[in-house]
C-alpha cells in the first residue's frame, strides 16, 4: 500500500520516530532529530549495511573520516567550483527556487516573475579557528567520499589489499540545499553510506553491473518491494562533475519516483586530482602485471534519511481490523526499532514478577518494550503501528505452566511455548523461521482474542 506523506510525517511524530529540529523555535527546514524509536531504526539500517557491505566481505575496508577537511580538498575535487545548482529568485514573494524545479520563469508559488539564474554552491561554509576572516574559511562536507580519496594511500599502505578492494564510511554530510521539503527525503543535515570501489580501469564496467545489482538486491531482502525499485540512468546534463557513468536506484515515494541511491562510475577523476594537487603519488602498483596506475573508481553512495524513508513508506500498510483499521509498520525484523515487546495481561499484581523476569530474559537478547496500559489488543495495535515482529504475552496460565504467548505483527497467529525455549524461539522467528516450525515443545494455542 502507498501511504501519503502527511499520515507518515503524522505518526513519525506521534510515535516518537521523528521530530522537526528545534520545533519549539518554530522548527530549522530540513533539520531532523530522531526520536527514541528513529534512532534505533537509523542505526539499524546502518549496522545491516556495515554488516553486508564491509564486515562479511573480504573485499572491503571502514573508516571513519573527519567532517572538517583541509579547504584544498574542495579546491580539487571540483567542489569549489562545481558543487552549485542554479537558483533563481521571485521578484514578488522574494522565494527562491532551483531553476530546475521552475517552468517559463515564474515563481511556482505565486506566479510572480523570477530573476536569471545564479549559480549557487550547496556547501556550508563556517571558519577554522578564532578569526572570522576568508582566509579562515573551510567547509562541512557535502559527501564523505572525499574522506576516503585522501585517505587512499593511508589504507593502501596499511590494509594491505589489492585490486580490487573497496573503503567504505558512514558519516554526517552537509549541503545548503535551495529547496527542501518532502520530509527526510532532502535535508540540509544528514547522513550518508558510501563506498568507493577501486578497481583496474578495464574492469570498471563489470564492477558497475555488479554493484548495480548487488544494491538493489540489498534493498529487497531487506523487504523492500522490488516493484517499486527501478534504475534510471543519467543523461549528459544530470551528470556530475566528476561522474563518467552514473545511475540512480530510484524508488516510488508518495511523491512519485524519486532518486534512492547512485551508484556512479567516477573513473580517476578523484584520485588523480588529489595526486596533482597535493603533489602526493596516489597510484597504485599492481604486483601481478608489474604495471603502475591509478585505478578506476564505482561509487555506491546512498543517505541513510533517504533510506529510511524507503523503508517507512514501504513497509507501511492498513488493514480492515473489526469497525477499525489496524495501521502497521511490516518492516523487517532486522529493521524494526523494537523486536520484541512484552505484555502481561494485565496489570494483576500475581502477573507483574514473572512478565519483568520474562522481560528482564528477553531484553538481554533483543531490544525490548514492556507495556502494560490498557487492554491487550490495544497494545498490540501500538506495537504493530510501530513495527515491532513479535509480542510476548504472560497470562494467568502462564503461572502454573510457564509457558507463554508469542504473537506475530504480520499473520497475528498466535502459538504457546514454554518460558525455557522462549528466547531461542524468538531468534528463530526474528530469523524468519515461520510459526509452524517451531523447537519441540511449542505447540498451536487459540491465543487471544484482539
Ligand atoms: N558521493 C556521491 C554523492 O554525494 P549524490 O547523488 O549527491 O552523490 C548520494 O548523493 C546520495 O545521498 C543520494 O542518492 C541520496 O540518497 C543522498 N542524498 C543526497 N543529498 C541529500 C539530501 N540533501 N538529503 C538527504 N539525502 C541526500
Amino acid at each position: 500500500m502507498k501511504v501519503d506523506m502527511d499520515k507518515l510525517v503524522s505518526l513519525c511524530k506521534r510515535r516518537g520516530f521523528i521530530f522537526q529540529s528545534s520545533e519549539i523555535y518554530g522548527g530549522l527546514s530540513a533539520c531532523w532529530d530522531y526520536g527514541p524509536l528513529g534512532v534505533e531504526l537509523k542505526r539499524n539500517i546502518k549496522e545491516m549495511w556495515w554488516r553486508d557491505m564491509v564486515r562479511e566481505r573480504d573485499d572491503m575496508v571502514g573508516l571513519d573520516s573527519s567532517v572538517l577537511m583541509h579547504r584544498a580538498v574542495w579546491s580539487a575535487s571540483g567542489h569549489e567550483e562545481g558543487f552549485v545548482d542554479p537558483l533563481m529568485e521571485c521578484k514578488a514573494c522574494n522565494q527562491r527556487w532551483r531553476a530546475d524545479d521552475t517552468k517559463d520563469g515564474r515563481c511556482p508559488d505565486c506566479g510572480g516573475e523570477l530573476t536569471e539564474p545564479r549559480m549557487f554552491n550547496l556547501m556550508f561554509k563556517t571558519f577554522f579557528g578564532p578569526v572570522e576572516e576568508e582566509a579562515a574559511a573551510i567547509y562541512l562536507r557535502p559527501e564523505t567520499a572525499q574522506g576516503i580519496f585522501v585517505n587512499f594511500a593511508n589504507v593502501m599502505d596499511t590494509a594491505r589489499k589489492k585490486l580490487p578492494f573497496g573503503i567504505a564510511q558512514i558519516g554526517k554530510a552537509f549541503r545548503n540545499e535551495i529547496t527542501t521539503g518532502n520530509f527526510i527525503f532532502r535535508c540540509r543535515e544528514f547522513e550518508m553510506m558510501e563506498i568507493e570501489f577501486f578497481v583496474k580501469p578495464d574492469t570498471a564496467g563489470e564492477w558497475f553491473s555488479y554493484w548495480l545489482e548487488e544494491r538493489q538486491n540489498w534493498y529487497i531482502k531487506l523487504g523492500i518491494n522490488k516493484e517499486n525499485l527501478r534504475l534510471h540512468q543519467h543523461g549528459e546534463d544530470e551528470l556530475a562533475h566528476y561522474a563518467r557513468v552514473c545511475y540512480d536506484i530510484d524508488y516510488l515515494f508518495p511523491m512519485g519516483w524519486s532518486e534512492l541511491e547512485g551508484i556512479a562510475d567516477r573513473g580517476d577523476f578523484d584520485l588523480a586530482q588529489h595526486a596533482k594537487h597535493s603533489g602526493k603519488d596516489l597510484s597504485y602498483f599492481d604486483p601481478d602485471s608489474g604495471e603502475r596506475f591509478m585505478p578506476y573508481v564505482i561509487e555506491p553512495s546512498v543517505g541513510v534519511d533517504r533510506a529510511a524513508l524507503a523503508f517507512l513508506v514501504d513497509a507501511y500498510d492498513e488493514e480492515p481490523d473489526k469497525d477499525d483499521i489496524r495501521v502497521l509498520l511490516r518492516l523487517h525484523p532486522d529493521l524494526a526499532p523494537v523486536k520484541v515487546a512484552v505484555l502481561p495481561l494485565s496489570r494483576n499484581e500475581t502477573l507483574v514478577p514473572m512478565a519483568k523476569d520474562v522481560y528482564a530474559a528477553v531484553r538481554k537478547c533483543f531490544t525490548a518494550q514492556y507495556d502494560d496500559a490498557q487492554s491487550i489488543g490495544r497494545r498490540y495495535r501500538r506495537q504493530d503501528e510501530i513495527g515491532t515482529p513479535l509480542a510476548v504475552t504472560i497470562d494467568f496460565q502462564s503461572l502454573e505452566d510457564h509457558q507463554v504467548t508469542i504473537r506475530e505483527r504480520d499473520s497475528m497467529k498466535q502459538i504457546r511455548v514454554p518460558v525455557a525455549e522462549l528466547t531461542g524461539t524468538l531468534e528463530l522467528k526474528l530469523s524468519g523461521e515461520p510459526l509452524e516450525v517451531l523447537p519441540p515443545g511449542g505447540k498451536y494455542w487459540l491465543g487471544f482474542e484482539e
